[in-house]
Order: C-alpha cells, then structure tokens, then sequence
C-alpha cells in the first residue's frame, strides 16, 4: 500500500531527525504556503476519514488564501500504524488521526474502552462519551505523550469478515483474526474462541491474501475500499464494536503556531470532523450496496438469538480488561452510558 517510493518517506525521517521539520515549514516565494500540514493517515481516500482529511485541506486553504497549506497523505503512504504516532511525535508529520484502538500502545490504554465489545447501542451513545467529560478527560491525557488532542469522529460499527460464515460463537473457534493493536479486542476475539494476531491496517489485505490470518473486523468502508471482498467470502453484519478516531497533533507544532493560525485551522478541523459524522454512516451504507452488487462475499444479517450469543460470549471482556482500561474510567464510562 506504500505508493510513494521510500525515498520520500526516508527524506522527511531524516529532516525530521535533524529537527528540522519539527515547526512549521515557511518559504519566502509568494506562490508557496507559508506553512504547510502533513496529515498523514492509514485508509483511503473514499473513507469517512479520508474524506474529513480532504474536506480539511480544502477548507484551510481556502479560508488561509493558500497561505497554509495542507498535503493529505491516505493509505499508509508515509507511515503506518506502527510509526504514525512516533512520527507525529518526532514532528516528521503534524496531523494524524488513528483509530482509537491505538493509543493503548502509546501508554494511554483508557482510549481502549471504545473497543469493548457491544458497549454502544448507537452513534447517540458514542456521543455521551466523545462530546461529554469523559471524551475531554481523556484528551488530556494527550499532552502525557507530547501530543495534543483536537477532537473524535466516527467510521462506525465494525462486521466480522471470513472465508466462512460467522453466526455463532462456535463459528470462531480456531480461526486467526486480524486484530488493531488493543488488548480489548485481543480479548474479544479470545472469548469467541479465535486467535487474535495483531497487524497494520495496510497489511491486512495481504495477509488475508495469503493466508497469514483468516478473517478480521472493520466498517465495511474500510473492508470495500481496501478489496477485502477479494479475499473473504463470509461478510457477517454483527455490528458488535465501534470504529472512531482522535485527531491528533502534536503539542510543540500545535503550541508554535501562532493563534490565530491555530484558531483557523483548529476550526477547519471541527468542520470537516462534523461533516466526517454526517457522511459516516451513508459512506458506510454505499460500501454495503457496493458489496453487494460485486457479489463475491455473501452477507450474512444476523437474528437476535444469534447477536444475543455473541454477546453472550464476549460479556467477560469487560471484567478481564477493566484493571487494563482503568476501574476510574470505566465507572465513569458505566455513569455516562447511564444518563440520558
Ligand atoms: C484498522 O486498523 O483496522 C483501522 O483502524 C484503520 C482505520 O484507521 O480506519
């Protein structure tokens, strides 16, 4: 999935090692921006993020008169998800919006109560935690790690994909599942009696090719736009677990732009971020449509007897992961699903 040539990826590591990149990038030539944003991210182009990503670019160039320029690098072309945080952090990029299963290898594993399986009935109770206290609090965790957090948005609800259908617990059993890397979802995928093997998004494809996992969870956007249709004939809508995203910057980058710079694009951001939640779920409905007019991978819907069961089987993940997630956090993830 890398499309650039190594080179490019190798020159900005290197400018980045050398610190040089660590601050905004200003030009004198009229024609260019005065700083420039790398935003780096890990689908495609016609996903709910990377379509927020593109929205971004358009909007702060517009509103900046090109002053501030944006390049938007989609499906792992600079970094994937094992070096996308360490370069931001290292400054080699200054925007990247990971999935929020990816912030417990960070050292901040309280993100990962998003992965707890059939926690959110809907995108209304999502909200109770990203728009309220808790989504705040754990934003301010960021700076911990040298970065800041400027806001979530949605993929969606995750289906399970294999070379088989997958209704029941026991459909699982022995199968090797591509996981994110989340301890929560490792667990999810052990209680239903699979073999969890954690691997970078734009390896996935790959991996189910040729047979290094057997199947995997995402929104189907991620799963169409990658051709994951091409190599699993199993699709089962089990809507079991969320897909969000933090933006994320970092914090020296974020702190030396001047303010009404950070002002702009901080606004920008919040406005493709909303049009990311608005345009999620129909992104998510053409993928199905899509699917199912490609015609390759059945599509199982699920009866409420077999949800119930796979609920069921992946109740104890909240128990076995709640010393990992923190018992604070999930008290107060516990009060805010509560409220209404
Ligand atoms: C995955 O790794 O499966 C997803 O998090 C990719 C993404 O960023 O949507």
């Amino acid at each position: 999935m890398r499309s650039l040539p190594d080179a490019v990826s190798r020159r900005t590591w290197l400018a980045a090692l050398a610190g040089v990149a660590a601050l905004p990038r200003r030009a004198g030539a009229a024609a260019t921006p005065e700083i420039t944003l790398r935003f780096s991210h890990v689908v495609a182009e016609e996903t709910p993020k990377g379509l927020a990503a593109n929205r971004f670019k358009v909007l702060v160039e517009q509103r900046s008169g090109s002053r501030i320029g944006v390049q938007v690098f989609p499906n792992a072309q600079l970094y994937g998800d094992h070096d996308e945080m360490q370069a931001l952090q290292l400054g080699a990029v200054d925007l990247v919006a990971p999935s929020l299963s990816k912030f417990g290898r960070i050292g901040l594993p309280e993100f990962e109560l998003f992965d707890l399986p059939f926690l959110f009935d809907d995108l209304a109770a999502v909200r109770r935690i990203t728009l309220g206290p808790l989504g705040q609090k754990l934003l301010q965790g960021l700076p911990r790690q040298g970065l800041v957090g400027l806001g979530f948005f949605d993929n969606g609800f995750k289906q399970m994909s294999a070379n088989r259908p997958l209704r029941e617990p026991g459909d699982f059993v022995g199968l090797r599942m591509r996981v994110q890397a989340s301890r929560v979802i490792a667990a999810q995928m052990r209680a239903l009696g699979a073999r969890p093997v954690t691997l970078p998004f734009s390896e996935t494809r790959r991996a189910l090719a040729t047979g290094v996992v057997d199947g995997t969870e995402n929104p189907v956007s991620n799963f169409w736009t990658q051709a994951m249709h091409e190599v699993q004939s199993d699709m089962s809508l089990t809507n079991h677990g969320y897909l969000g995203y933090a933006v994320v910057s970092n914090q020296r980058f974020w702190q030396h732009l001047r303010p009404d710079d950070r002002t702009l694009i901080n606004q920008a951001l919040q406005e493709a971020l909303t049009f990311a939640n608005q345009i999620a779920d129909t992104q998510n409905d053409h993928a199905l449509q899509a699917l199912r007019q490609a015609g390759s991978t059945h599509i199982h819907s699920l009866t409420s007897g077999q949800r119930t069961r796979l609920r069921q089987a992946v109740q104890p993940v909240q128990r076995q992961l709640a010393s990992r997630i923190g018992s604070d956090w999930m008290r107060d993830l516990q009060q805010a699903l509560r409220k209404t």
